[in-house]
Order: structure tokens, then sequence, then C-alpha cells
């Protein structure tokens, strides 16, 4: 006899960096083709999911994150990513979803990206699916350029529009400091100062960098401070300028490296261990809030 369904599901799914983001130029589709070096980080939202008579969604948050601009209609990107999966399944199953999001909402840390990676797999597990890893990776990408990394975590290798992810070897453990902003940051708007910034001059078929492919495979958290970078950083510091000043308080504080997240405005700052992470944060809080993370971490998890 097979095993009886679960009542209920959580998933957790972790934050993205972009060690590396290497932006071309946009695409006809209005998407801009990248070479990203990704890497999950523990910051996590945990997706619970429900049998119901319709679909809804609630959500609720960790400390200090705002989750106002989290929308609870069937543009929620986890509602989306069930509905999605009951199609493509023929099913006529619907879901009650609660969101408990550990990641700062428009803050470059792909936050709704995870909520969908974490839906797509719990509700795999409460309809008994068992979908494989393909079909939910496809399925992903129809959702947002970032969900399928959230299903495969660890470091990866980002292509296309960002959704075709394989993984990258890494024997490190990387202590960051993530410092987030009470205000977040459209992404197409990023997007569109890098496109003004860039026009007529051709930008480069972008790539990840040989030295950072070898600083993750030899876990060297010093090469790796020196090849990270991030192409989209001076479209954020121009729209948000005050961002110059915790990126270079940081390196006065003696972090290795300092980068914008994604398209920001979170700012990472990468450590020697965990001891310097809390000193480097301690020497950060006067900007935002700044949390201490570890990675690689995994992708989506059935807790
Ligand atoms: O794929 P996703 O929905 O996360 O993308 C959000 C927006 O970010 C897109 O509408 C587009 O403006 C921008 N984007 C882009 N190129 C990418 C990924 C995202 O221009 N590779």
């Amino acid at each position: 006899m097979p095993d009886a369904l679960p009542s209920e599901v959580t998933v957790r799914a972790p934050a993205k960096i972009n060690l590396h983001l290497g932006v071309g130029p946009v695409r006809p589709d209005g998407f801009h083709p990248l070479a990203t070096a990704y890497q999950a980080i523990s910051l996590f939202s945990t997706v619970t999911a429900r049998p119901a008579d319709d679909w809804s969604v609630t959500c609720s948050a960790g400390e200090g994150i705002d989750v106002t601009g989290v929308p609870l209609d069937d543009t929620n990107l986890a509602l989306r990513a069930a509905r999605l999966l009951a199609e493509h399944a023929g099913l006529d199953h619907r879901v009650a979803l609660h969101l408990d999001k550990g990641i700062p909402v428009a803050g470059g840390l792909a936050g709704g990206s995870a909520d969908g990676a974490a839906a797509l797999l719990a509700c795999d597990r409460l309809w008994g699916l068992g979908a494989p890893m393909g079909t939910l990776l496809e399925l992903a990408a129809h959702l947002g350029s970032d969900v399928p990394f959230g299903l495969v975590g660890g470091s990866a290798s980002g292509h296309g529009r960002g959704e075709l992810v394989s993984p990258m070897a890494d024997t490190g453990r990387y202590d960051w400091v993530v410092l987030t902003f009470d205000e977040g940051m459209s992404t197409p708007a990023v997007y569109a100062d890098f496109d003004a910034l860039h026009e007529g001059n051709g930008v480069a078929d972008p790539e990840i960098p040989d030295a950072l492919v070898k600083a993750l495979a030899a876990g060297d958290v010093r090469a790796l401070a020196r090849a990270v970078g991030n192409d989209l950083q001076p479209s954020s510091l121009r729209l948000r300028p005050f961002l110059a000043e915790p990126l270079r308080a940081g390196l006065d504080a003696s972090a290795l490296a300092g980068l914008v997240s994604g398209s920001g405005p979170t700012c990472l700052f990468l450590c020697e261990d965990a001891d310097h992470a809390t000193r480097v944060a301690g020497a950060l809080s006067a900007y935002g809030r700044a949390a201490l993370a570890h990675g690689p971490v995994a992708g989506a998890t059935v807790l």
C-alpha cells in the first residue's frame, strides 16, 4: 500500500548572493544575458503548504524584516508556483500557503524566488508527485530567473537570464556580513540604469572569471575576495549613492571584500571566519542591519 500523503509539508529555501555577476547587453525579450556565480547563504524563507478548499497565502517574518511589500494575491510568487505545479500535473488540488520570511524583501537576495522554490517542492511532496528535479527546474524557470537556483543551492553558475544553473565545485566555507536596509530596490530599475550607462558601448559577452572558479574549488577565501564582482554595482550606487559609505566602512573595518548583492541594495562583506565577521558586523551596524551568514548551504529542503 502506498504511504499516506502528509497533512502538511514545510520546506525552507536559502537566500542567494552573486559572487560574480557579469551582465551582457539587453536581449530582445528585455532580459539580460548573465554569467554569474551564485552562492546560497544561511538566511532562509520557510513555506508551509496545507490542503485547502481555495488558494490562499499568509505571511510572517523574522525580526527587522518588513513584509508590507509582499503581495498576498494571485501575483505572490509562492502561490504562482503552487498553481503552476497543479496545472502541470493536471490536478484540481488547492493549498493554503504560509510564508515565514527570513530574507529581506526587495534586497537583491532573491527572497521572493526562495518562496517560489520552496512552494514548488512543498506542493510536490504534499501531492505525492515526486516530480524529477529537471521538471521542477523547468517550472521554476517560468516563475523567475533566480527561482531554479533556489532549488539547487550550494555554489553554482548561472547562464541564460540566470535560470540555467549548474553546480560548481566548492570546498570552502565563507563567512559573510549581510548589510540590509529598510528601503528595497526595484530590480528592473537597476537593469534600466545599466542599459543607460552602457548605451552604445557594446558590453562584452560576460564570463565567470577563472580565478573565481579556482578560488571556490580550492576553498580559498582570500582568492575569492580578489575575484568577486558585480556589473550592476555602478547602477545600484547611482540609484543609492549612500551605499558607497558602508562599502568603504566595511573595507576599513578589515573585510576581505565588499560588494552589492545582485541588484541591491544589500551589501555583502566577505570575512576570514565567523569571529572576524562578528567584528566587521559591529563596525557596520550604524549603516543598516548587519546579519551574519555563511555559505554555501543546500537549496530548498523539506523540514
Ligand atoms: O526573472 P525575474 O522575474 O526575477 O526578473 C525581474 C526583472 O529583472 C525582469 O523583468 C527584468 O527587468 C530584470 N532582469 C533582467 N535580466 C535578467 C534577469 C532579470 O533584465 N537576466
